[in-house]
């Protein structure tokens, strides 16, 4: 009898064993590890519901993480109370794609004291590179010098070139970045002219209104949009349609995008968008990534740039855009 309770035990600690084996990668002793992600706006563009989703598929519960997720409607102040809420909880991480790109010190400070490592994502910050443990992303900024290298190709030898621009919320990286190109590019060309500039906040609806009334105010004198998302463009595409302004193509409105999601490609395909720079939201593996490496004793690069390309009206194709993942 004792033979057989031996040989039980050693049965049901080698099953503990393989157990304790087959715990999710990442995981720290079959422990979930618990991440508090601070979104700024979980379904406000195709961009940014590509985000959520790839964050939410790599940090899932079969891949050994609790994710939690804090929305904030792009309200930089509750973002902020949203990443001081995961500190009070005692998460074990916290991923931020930040509204705003200031107004951080003291939540990161927080957040320092408490052990907590904090991932920026996709967006920057203005705050001291010691508040946060690292940043993934794309570059805003060289984001909108492939569109005005475009622009400048494709009115080489205007005489005028009259600019409207679209811009994402103000004070995220991503308009920061955008919009600073275009006008470092409108400064070094004499020709260039900014007729127009207003934030669409990323939405069609509101770039859709705000295009409509420059029309009234301007009509034909606007040769270009540069629309610093894919929703806004598709606003501003809609808004010169019904205006029965031709737009993109040879001859067209020139217009320029951000983001370059699949259905805003095949905008691209049709000629609607002449330039659609991309910015890759599917940023939840490498954050998992990265995660993972801390959790091994291992320290991420700070910095850590996704590589993005430019798709253009005359080069794009059907297979091309079949291959695009989001
Ligand atoms: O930060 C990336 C930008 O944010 C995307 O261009 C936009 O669609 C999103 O909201």
């Amino acid at each position: 009898m004792k033979k057989c309770l031996a040989i039980l035990l050693i049965v049901a600690l080698a099953l503990g064993i393989v157990a304790c084996g087959s715990t999710p990668a990442g995981s720290n002793k079959g422990k979930l590890i618990t991440v508090g992600f601070a979104q700024c706006k979980a379904d406000e563009s195709d961009w940014r519901k590509a985000n959520t989703k790839s964050v939410q598929e790599a940090l899932s519960e079969a891949n050994g993480f609790k994710l939690i997720l804090a929305d904030s409607n792009n309200d930089a102040a509750k973002q902020v109370a949203d990443v001081q809420g995961f500190i009070d909880q005692e998460v074990d991480y916290i991923i931020i794609a930040a509204v705003n790109e200031d107004g951080w010190d003291t939540v990161l400070n927080n957040a320092k004291k408490a052990g907590i490592p904090v991932i920026l994502m996709d967006r920057t910050i203005n705050a001291s590179e010691d508040l946060y443990t690292c940043w993934i992303g794309g570059g805003f900024y060289e984001e909108g010098v492939k569109a005005t290298d475009w622009i400048a190709k494709r009115f080489a030898g205007a005489d005028k070139v009259n600019i409207v621009n679209l811009q994402g919320q103000l004070g995220a990286s991503a308009q920061v970045g955008r919009t600073k190109a275009l006008e470092d590019a409108i400064a070094k060309n004499s020709n260039w002219n900014l007729l127009a500039q207003q934030t669409g906040e990323w939405s069609t609806d509101k770039a859709k209104e705000i295009m409509a009334s420059w029309i009234k105010q301007y009509g034909d004198q606007i040769h270009c949009v540069y629309a610093e998302n894919d929703n806004m463009a598709d606003g501003a595409i809609q808004a010169l349609e019904e205006a029965g302004m031709k737009v993109g193509g040879d001859d067209g409105i020139a217009i320029i995008s951000f983001d370059a999601n699949r259905a805003y490609l095949q905008m691209t395909l049709e000629g609607k968008i002449n330039c659609n720079v991309e910015c890759n939201p599917l940023l939840g593996p490498a954050v998992a990534d990265i995660i993972k490496k801390i959790e091994g004793g291992g320290t991420p690069n700070k910095k850590e740039t996704i590589d993005e390309t430019a798709f253009f009206y005359d080069t794009i194709t059907q297979e091309i855009i079949d291959k695009r993942p989001y």
